[in-house]
C-alpha cells in the first residue's frame, strides 16, 4: 500500500481509496504502538519540520510519530531559519531536499506549500496553512469511524468560521461520503471555489456537501457537531469584528439537544470556551476532543509511513 501523489497537501488530491488507506493503516498502527509491537517502518530517516505558526499538537503529534516509526524529526522554527529571514522557498525546498527525507510544513500561505512541493523532491505534509488543515480532517475521520462505525451517510455539521477547518472537513467528508454542512453566517462563509471542488468530490461517494446560515436548522439530526475558533493564527486584528459577526455560531447545550442523541462533538483544539463552544459541551459526555487530538498521532504517522517507507504498510 502507498499514495498515488509524492506529497499530501489537500485531501482534494487523494482518491476515495487513498483516504480509506490512510484510515486503515493508522488504525493498524495505534494497535501496534498500544501492544507496543515495532513499527519502525522510516528507521533511519529524517523529517524537517518548518512551523511558521504555533503550534501543539502537530507540532507534538509530528515530531513524537516520527521518532516512534523510527526516524529523526528536526523542528524548524521559522524565526530560527534562513526561510524567515527570506530566503525564497524554492531554495529552501532545493537543500532541504539534499538532507532530509521529508518536510513537514505549517504557514500561511497556501501558495508556499505547493512551491516547497514542487521544488522539493521528497514528501512535503501540510500541517496547516491559511487554507485547509488535511491531517487534523483526516483524523477526525478517523475518530467518527471509531465512535460511530459507519461514516457513509453520517451527518457532520460544521458551526461558525468557514476557514481552514471547515475547508478540509468538506473535502473529508465528501471523500468519505458523510453529508456536511457547514453553518457561518455571510461573509464567513466557505470559499467557494472550495465549495464547488467538494460538491464535485461528493458526487462520487453520494454524499452532500451544503452550507446554511441558519445554525439550529443545520444541526437538527446532526451526528457530529464540529466547532474552530472564531479568529484563526494570522487574522488576531479582526477579533473583535468576528466576535460581533459569529457570535451566534456556538456549540452549546441548546444546539445539541436538537441533534441525534448520540451527536459527537468535535473541536480540533485549542478551544476558546465561551466563544465556539461552551465549557459544558466540550467537558460533557458528548465531547470527544482528546481522542480526536490522540489521533493526530495515529494518522500522521499512517501519513508518513505511507509517504516515506520503502517497505510495504
Ligand atoms: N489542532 C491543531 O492543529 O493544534 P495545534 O495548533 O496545537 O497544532
Ligand atoms: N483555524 C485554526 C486552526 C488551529 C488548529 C487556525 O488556523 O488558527
Amino acid at each position: 500500500m502507498g499514495l498515488l501523489h509524492k506529497d499530501l497537501i489537500s485531501i482534494h488530491d487523494l482518491t476515495v481509496g487513498e483516504v480509506a488507506t490512510i484510515l486503515d493503516v493508522a488504525k493498524k498502527l495505534k494497535k501496534k504502538q498500544k501492544n507496543g509491537e515495532p513499527h519502525q517502518y522510516l528507521k533511519g530517516k529524517t523529517l524537517g519540520m518548518i512551523f511558521s505558526k504555533a503550534s501543539t499538537r502537530t507540532r507534538v503529534s509530528f515530531e513524537v510519530g516520527f521518532y516512534q516509526l523510527g526516524g529523526h524529526p528536526i523542528y524548524l522554527a521559522d524565526s530560527a531559519t534562513q526561510l524567515g529571514r527570506g530566503e525564497p522557498v524554492r531554495d529552501t525546498a532545493r537543500v532541504l531536499s539534499r538532507f532530509v527525507d521529508g518536510i513537514m510544513i505549517r504557514t500561511f500561505s497556501h501558495e508556499s506549500v505547493k512551491e516547497l512541493a514542487q521544488y522539493a523532491t521528497v514528501p512535503v505534509i501540510n500541517g496547516l496553512t491559511d487554507l485547509l488543515h488535511p491531517c487534523q480532517a483526516l483524523t477526525d475521520m478517523l475518530t467518527i469511524q471509531e465512535k460511530l462505525k459507519v461514516l457513509k451517510g453520517r451527518k457532520l455539521v460544521y458551526v461558525g468560521d468557514g476557514n481552514n477547518m471547515a475547508h478540509s472537513l468538506m473535502f473529508a467528508c465528501a471523500k468519505v461520503g458523510m453529508n456536511m454542512v457547514c453553518a457561518s453566517p455571510k461573509g464567513y462563509q466557505p470559499d467557494p471555489v472550495v465549495l464547488a471542488q467538494a460538491q464535485e468530490d461528493a458526487k462520487e461517494t453520494g454524499c452532500t456537501i451544503t452550507v446554511e446560515e441558519n445554525i439550529m436548522k443545520a444541526a437538527k439530526g446532526a451526528d457530529v457537531l464540529y466547532t474552530d475558533v472564531w479568529t484563526s493564527m494570522g487574522e488576531e486584528a479582526e477579533r473583535e469584528v468576528r466576535m460581533e459577526a459569529l457570535h451566534d455560531y456556538q456549540i452549546n447545550d441548546e444546539l445539541l439537544a436538537v441533534a441525534r442523541p448520540h451527536c459527537l462533538v468535535l473541536h480540533c483544539l485549542p478551544a476558546h470556551r465561551g466563544e465556539e463552544i461552551t465549557e459544558s459541551v466540550l467537558e460533557g459526555p458528548h465531547s470527544v476532543v482528546f481522542d480526536e487530538a490522540e489521533n493526530r498521532l495515529h494518522v500522521q504517522k499512517a501519513i508518513m509511513a505511507l509517504l516515506m517507507s520503502d517497505e510495504k504498510i
